[in-house]
């Protein structure tokens, strides 16, 4: 048994953020599944999108925003965010972070897709996300522990149902209890589900399972974000080849040398990423190769060393201007529902980071504004956390039966179903026929994971994310933000404004739609 004043699960930007702005007087334990710097934060190549340029403003970044995420968020809620990100990266340009600056020491802005005003801060290049995570880890104090290789399994409650921590288990199946008035979930997306992705492989949706097993409620999981250029190697795509190079002005071709974007949308190869990735989607369907045609960029080693180095890496040669692209899994808009701080629907749990869904990315996240939601969120809820305090509480939870059975489906084939049926195109049929094979190889129920195998709980965390968000994408009977619905090619005003949300009641799957404060359409 350990104890903190405050537990945080993951160790990415918004985790680093918190534990930064918490007072030293807070014992901190930060647990992580896998190494400190296995995050997606460690891995973000694009940057941080910000309003530092005194000719941005942010009702731009707003209306980007807003835009991008098709108008399925609350307006006030985004102006919130975006004006409490340029001040935490004020913050962090005052206290000497490392972000990239030309040769008058001005900082350096860049474009992405979707985006007004060149408004993108990089660090070491392509490299932001390792340089902002380095920069903020050594902020550190002692107060914070850090504690690598345990996997978090379930949310522990007391009788009133507050959380009063969790459990995890190591490699060899050893289990350890954590307690603390305060548990923070900041473990990323569902990214690491599909075959083909962006994200750390670790990066598989477990902090929305076990706060839905503790009772927290989740929202938006229909809408994922596919990123349109992954690199690409015989059909399976390796790693991320960022946005910002088709910022410095690379595009899309195919194998024929034609142009890919040329007449689909104003902004060509800027255009926001679900019309970016279904064109590429399109493209290969056809049987057709896709290029970024990089000859137009000068010195591209040296503006992206880490694409570089993957692309040698997996035998590209740069000399020839091509590297081969599909788009892949990339960023989870939906998630563990909080408020404007990071709480949840149950008392004592907190989320923040890709693993809340907040509702500022709406359908669809605007480029680089992910960072950017981690290190705002980790910033509040410290300074709730902060203000609060840590009452002492009694660190009793009731016994629950013991688990004996799990999916019969394997995980490799609930990962190739789910990029199958809950890929960037979807259909009812397809839908369908996947719900129906998960009711058959499982029949849902909840109780204690101590003694089951970490590959049973993968297997079962997996079964119940497929679920949800099968069961979403079902009732989403439109094509916004992220994905296309074959069957429904457009938005449908009357689910604007809609959420669908799940919640598990007394061991029962439960699903319905809330409404929500929406976006004014000011495009
Ligand atoms: C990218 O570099 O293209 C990814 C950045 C992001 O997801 O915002």
């Amino acid at each position: 048994m350990k104890h903190a004043d405050i537990l945080i699960i993951g160790s990415g930007i918004a985790a680093l953020q918190l534990a930064s702005h918490l007072s030293n007087d807070k014992h901190v334990i930060i647990i992580t599944k896998s190494k400190l710097n296995d995050s997606n934060s460690y891995l973000a190549q694009g940057g941080v999108a910000a309003v530092v340029h005194p000719n941005d403003d942010l009702l731009s970044h707003v209306h980007d925003t807003l835009v991008a995420g098709e108008f399925h968020q609350g307006e006030s809620t985004v102006y919130e965010f975006i004006k409490d990100g340029k001040r935490a990266i004020e913050d962090l340009i005052k206290a000497g972070a490392p972000f990239d600056r030309d040769e008058n020491g001005e900082l350096k802005l860049g474009m992405e897709g979707a985006h007004e005003y060149h408004r993108i801060l990089h660090a070491g290049g392509d490299a932001t996300g390792k340089h902002l995570v380095q920069y903020v880890q050594e902020k550190l104090g002692d107060h914070v522990t850090i504690v690598e290789e345990e996997m978090v399994y379930e949310v522990v409650r007391d009788k009133e149902g507050r959380c009063i921590g969790v459990k995890t288990k190591n490699a060899k199946g050893g289990i350890t209890r954590y307690e603390a008035p305060h548990t923070v979930l900041a473990t990323g997306g569902v990214g690491g589900i599909f075959e083909t992705n962006s994200n750390q492989s670790t990066i598989t949706g477990d902090g929305m399972v076990i706060a839905y097993l503790a009772g927290a409620r989740l929202g938006d999981l229909e809408f994922i974000q596919y990123h349109p250029t992954l690199l690409t190697i015989g059909g399976k795509g390796v790693g991320l080849v960022s946005e910002a190079v088709r910022g410095e002005g690379a595009i899309l071709i195919n194998q024929w040398g034609q142009k890919l974007m040329k007449g689909v949308h104003v902004k060509e190869d800027l255009a926001p990423r679900h019309i970016v990735a279904h064109r590429i989607y399109q493209e290969r369907q056809k049987g057709q190769e896709v290029f970024l045609d990089i000859s137009s960029i000068r010195d591209f080693k040296l503006r992206f060393p880490s694409i570089a180095n993957m692309c040698k890496e997996y035998g590209i040669d740069l000399e020839k201007g091509l590297i081969p692209v599909a788009p892949g899994a990339h960023f989870t808009m939906g998630g563990i529902l909080t408020d404007h701080v990071g709480r949840t629907s149950v008392e004592g749990l907190y989320a923040i980071g890709e693993v809340a869904c907040t509702g500022v990315h709406g359908a669809n996240r605007l480029a680089s504004n992910s960072l950017l939601e981690g290190l705002v969120y980790g910033k509040r809820l410290a300074q709730y956390l902060t203000f609060v305090g840590t009452e002492d509480r009694l660190f009793d939870s009731p016994p629950s039966k013991m688990m004996e059975t799990f999916p019969a489906i394997s995980l490799g084939d609930l990962k190739k179903k789910c990029s199958h049926a809950l890929g960037i195109i979807r259909n009812k049929e397809g839908l369908e026929e996947f719900q129906q094979e998960l009711q058959l190889a499982y029949e849902f129920e909840t109780g204690s994971l101590d003694g089951a195998a970490v590959a049973d709980i993968k297997g079962y965390f997996t079964w119940i994310l497929a679920s949800l968000m099968t069961k979403s994408a079902i009732l989403r009977t439109e094509s916004r933000g992220g994905h296309i619905r074959e069957d429904y090619p457009h938005p449908n005003q009357n689910l604007q404004g809609k959420r669908i949300v799940h919640e598990c009641v007394n061991g029962e799957m439960k699903v319905y739609m809330d409404e929500y404060v929406k976006a004014k359409n000011f495009a």
